[in-house]
């Protein structure tokens, strides 16, 4: 009777088919409704157009800097562009912490520790005081109507800092800098994520035109036909949309499919409410459904023969590298036991490390499949746009969750094409970062803005 009770619960995490293309449907709608005019103020999709015209064409050269925002690590770059027959990229970096106070005191500390880094950064190469145009990868929704603007819709993830939403970012940047007075910035463009590893990947792969992260956050971008995007003028050619998945089932889209683990999470996250979609697959929140499901079974005496542990009621202990450590097929079921023992969880029994495995699966699982409905949803309306029977396309692929865990870019690549069968997807995992795709893209931006003067 336990097992069915387990089994039952479980259940109500398990997907069927046919919720998964209702899923790609609702997307679907989502995203058209992103780009219209009319409707583009009430979606929780919203298609932010990222001034992104083309990915590289090899012409691009200069020295920049890059900075990396928004991601498990907070990175500052010097990319060296260069022509010798082929265009060569030379990048230099460093990794800064940024910690929980200054992810959520007050914008001006957040950038004053920016710049701070910066500073020190050029210090370390040896450039102090250099003036240098800068591609700042920022992982966050913004609204752009131009490259080098950025005004801050809403922070996601374990940002808070106050003072920025609505603001430009480039100009709480530029502010920032002239507060401290050690160096120059003469060009900054602002760039999420997605298109960095989308123009990172595109430098590789020329056909790679979508670009995808499961890391801390989830999201994709991906070239847009101009006459499409309705929130800018012009109907040549194509550009780059920033689609902001995260946010889908902002708008109830989603509530037919979240459970009370779902709830349990959204409810005590930062924002509650808000970026519903990527709090059902994304490493900041897999991990706490995992733990709120074991506090469920615990709590009924399914689980850890039903003792509760302090340890079990703390948020944020089982992070995303322990999903993947525990769900890795080498791993023996003594392993996971020690990974419990190891997150406080003494006394497991051999049966307790099998459910919590089950448990990282079926939630992985999940996670993996709704992410691939959201990507068909994407790949069919590129095909669709391009008039095409057929589509081949290349997804550059970033983060933590999606290069660590063992199945999910398996599972989600069969949703995927399960959901499109006349997509042939080719996934290519960004080994650089996002920072070389912004210095491509700053490249061109600075380039264009000599060749006006
Ligand atoms: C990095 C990119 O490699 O991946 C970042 O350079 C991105 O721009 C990040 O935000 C996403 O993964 P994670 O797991 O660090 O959130
Ligand atoms: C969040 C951000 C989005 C970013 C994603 C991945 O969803 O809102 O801009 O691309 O995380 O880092």
């Amino acid at each position: 009777a336990q097992q069915a009770e387990r089994q039952r619960i479980l259940d109500t995490l398990r997907l069927s088919r046919e919720q998964l293309f209702e899923v790609k449907r609702r997307m679907t709608e989502e995203m058209a409704r992103g780009l219209s005019k009319q409707t583009h103020d009430q979606t929780s999709v919203k298609m932010l157009p990222t001034y992104v015209r083309s990915t590289p064409d090899g012409t691009e050269q200069g020295d920049f800097l890059a900075l990396d925002l928004g991601g498990s690590s907070f990175r500052v770059l010097l990319v060296r562009l260069r022509h010798e027959k082929k265009l060569k990229v030379n990048m230099h970096q460093k990794i800064y912490s940024i910690d929980q106070e200054t992810m959520q005191g007050t914008g001006e500390e957040l950038f004053n520790h920016i710049v701070y880094c910066i500073a020190d950064f050029l210090d370390y190469m040896g450039m102090r005081g250099a003036s240098l145009p800068l591609g700042f990868t920022f992982s966050f929704p913004c609204d752009q109507t131009k490259l080098d603007e950025g005004i801050l819709l809403k922070w996601t993830k374990g940002f808070k800092a106050s003072g920025c939403e609505g603001k430009d970012v480039v100009k709480l940047l530029k502010e920032a800098v002239q507060r401290k007075q050690k160096f120059d910035l003469n060009f900054v463009a602002v760039v999420n994520d997605t298109v960095g590893t989308m123009m990172t990947c595109a430098y590789e792969d020329p056909r790679c035109e979508v670009g995808l992260i499961v890391g801390t956050g989830t999201n994709a971008c991906y070239m847009e036909e101009m006459q499409n995007i309705e929130t800018v003028e012009g109907n040549e050619g194509r550009m780059c949309v920033n689609v902001e998945w995260g946010a889908f089932g902002e708008n109830g889209e989603l509530d037919d499919f979240c459970t009370e683990f779902d709830h349990a999470v959204d409810e005590c996250s930062n924002y509650p409410g808000k970026q519903r979609y990527e709090k059902l697959i994304s490493g900041m929140y897999l991990g706490e459904i995992v733990r709120n499901v074991l506090l469920d079974f615990t709590a009924k005496g399914l689980l850890f023969r039903g003792k509760m542990s302090e340890r079990l009621k703390t948020r944020g202990i089982f992070e995303t590298k322990f999903l993947s450590q525990i769900e890795s097929d080498r791993l023996a079921m003594r392993q996971v036991r020690s990974i419990l023992q190891h997150l406080g969880l003494t006394g497991s029994t051999c049966d307790d490390s099998v459910l919590v495995k089950e448990v990282c699966s079926v939630v992985a699982r999940r996670a993996a499949q709704l992410c691939g409905a959201g990507l068909a949803a994407l790949v069919d309306k590129i095909r669709q746009n391009r008039n095409q029977n057929q589509l081949s396309i290349t997804v550059g692929v970033d983060g933590t969750l999606y290069k660590t865990h063992p199945h999910f870019s398996s599972i989600m690549q069969e949703t995927l094409q399960d959901l499109a069968p006349q997509c042939e997807v080719t996934f290519l995992k960004s080994e650089d970062g996002s920072g070389k795709g912004a210095a491509l893209i700053t490249a061109v931006a600075c380039r264009f803005k000599s060749e006006k003067l």
